[in-house]
């Protein structure tokens, strides 16, 4: 393990408040960030993340605390009820009282259940999160939202519960599978167009090394990244109204993991629904063009899909009927006017939804993008062409709502 470098300190202004701390080497040094007056601290890790738990459970030991590590289930099989009642168990023979702590360590679905079982236990006990994908540190473990599982549908159980610390330790993503790195990318890239321009640059300056786990562009877009989270979780910490932006391609996004049954990973799904948030927006005359053809080029150079067929576009409008920002029957979406302005479009029509549906799986029925061969990509002028100019033909857009 390398020297501990602290590279961030980003506040979050929800409550008391809390940091999110984004670095390398973070992990050895954890005991500087956990809460002073704590006697027993439980540790839920994914199972990948034994190897970095194990020793640090040792030394917390050996500095005075009571520590019981509880190994979760791997990925979403951990957000369930099963799992939550054997932590509440845990808990209660280790007599785990209002001072002590858990210590999440792993992706989302860890932070999730290990925040969802913070929340519950004695109506709510103190969670540090130490997240250790890309789209835990940039999203998951921050803002409060905890949660499992059931038959009916994904995260429909939870709670808002801050954590008191977030640790992004960058090194943790060395051990990541590529596909879940390239997955958190399409989060990461998704706070570019809503709010920060220069997270784009840095990844148009280059998409390979701005997904090396070793290199300098991963933390500098983490600590970005978290910083957009940061502002509008501070803004909007129980999701009322402004924190919709970071839904911002999430609505085809969902709907796609829905009728694909999980099979798609979260950020490849988000990253198509960008592009076509990106075609309803030029559709409706909102959107330059060549924004829509930026949306494609830089999530295809970091490998991410920009295009999506299904046999079932009735299945698929019906999924996203059932996205949370409607409001009653009227559907409402996350689009942008331009990079860093993002706005929410009320009442599109059917008409323009299959329009711009079309357009995305269009573009997959004639050529699969480079990036998913895994080749290079042409990156110059980026802002500047439109490789993909849709018909511009309608005025059925909808009603722009400009957020507050
Ligand atoms: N609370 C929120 O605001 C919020 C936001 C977005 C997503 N989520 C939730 O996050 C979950 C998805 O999170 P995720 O994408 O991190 O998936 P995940 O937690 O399932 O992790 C993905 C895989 O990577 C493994 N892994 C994690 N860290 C590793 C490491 N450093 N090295 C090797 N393997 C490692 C995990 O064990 C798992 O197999 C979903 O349940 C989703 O609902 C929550």
């Amino acid at each position: 393990m390398g020297v501990a470098e602290e590279m961030a300190r980003i506040p979050v202004q929800v409550g008391a408040g809390y940091q999110v701390v984004v670095g390398r080497g973070l992990i050895g040094r954890l005991e500087a960030y956990l809460p002073k007056d704590v006697v027993r601290v439980m540790v839920m890790y994914a199972p990948a993340l034994s190897e970095v738990t194990m020793p640090l459970a040792e030394r917390l030991r050996g500095g005075g605390l009571e520590v019981h590590a509880l190994s979760v289930p791997d990925g979403e099989a951990a957000k369930t009820i099963d799992v939550a009642q054997a932590a509440w168990q845990r808990l209660g023979e280790a007599s785990f009282t209002r001072t002590d702590l858990i210590v999440t360590i792993g992706g989302g679905a860890t932070t999730d259940l290990g925040g969802f079982v913070a929340a519950t236990w004695l109506r709510g006990i103190r969670v540090v999160h130490v997240p250790t994908t890309l789209l835990g540190m940039v999203d998951a473990a921050i803002g409060g939202k905890t949660g499992i599982d059931t038959v009916q549908g994904k995260n429909l159980v939870g709670a808002f519960h801050q954590p008191s610390a977030v640790i992004c330790d960058c090194d943790q993503l060395d051990t990541l599978p590529r596909p879940e790195l390239v997955s958190g990318m399409a989060e990461v890239i998704k706070t570019g167009f809503v709010a920060d321009r220069t997270i784009l640059d840095v990844i148009w300056s280059g998409p390979q090394e701005a997904l090396n786990p070793r290199g300098p562009l991963m933390p500098e877009l983490v600590s970005r990244s978290v910083a957009v989270k940061a502002e509008v979780v501070s803004q909007d910490p129980q999701e009322a109204g402004w924190r919709a932006i970071l839904n911002y391609g999430h609505t085809l996004g969902h709907a796609i993991e829905l009728v694909e049954d999980y099979s798609w990973r979260h950020g490849d799904a988000v990253a198509v629904g960008m592009v076509f948030a990106a075609e309803i927006a030029v559709r409706s005359g909102l959107l330059d063009p060549s924004i829509l053809g930026a949306h494609r080029e830089v999530l295809a150079s970091v490998g991410l899909p920009t295009s999506y067929q299904t046999g079932n576009w009735v299945d698929l409008l019906k999924a996203m009927g059932r996205d949370k920002k409607n409001q009653g029957r009227k559907r409402r979406l996350v689009v942008l006017e331009g990079i860093g302005r993002p706005v929410i479009l009320e009442g599109v029509a059917d008409s323009v939804m299959h329009e711009a549906y079309q357009a995305v799986a269009a573009v997959a029925a004639a050529k699969p993008y480079p990036a998913s061969s895994g080749e290079g990509f042409n990156l110059e002028n980026p802002y500047g062409q439109a490789l993909y100019v849709p018909p511009v033909d309608t005025n059925e857009g909808g009603d722009k709502v400009v957020a507050p």
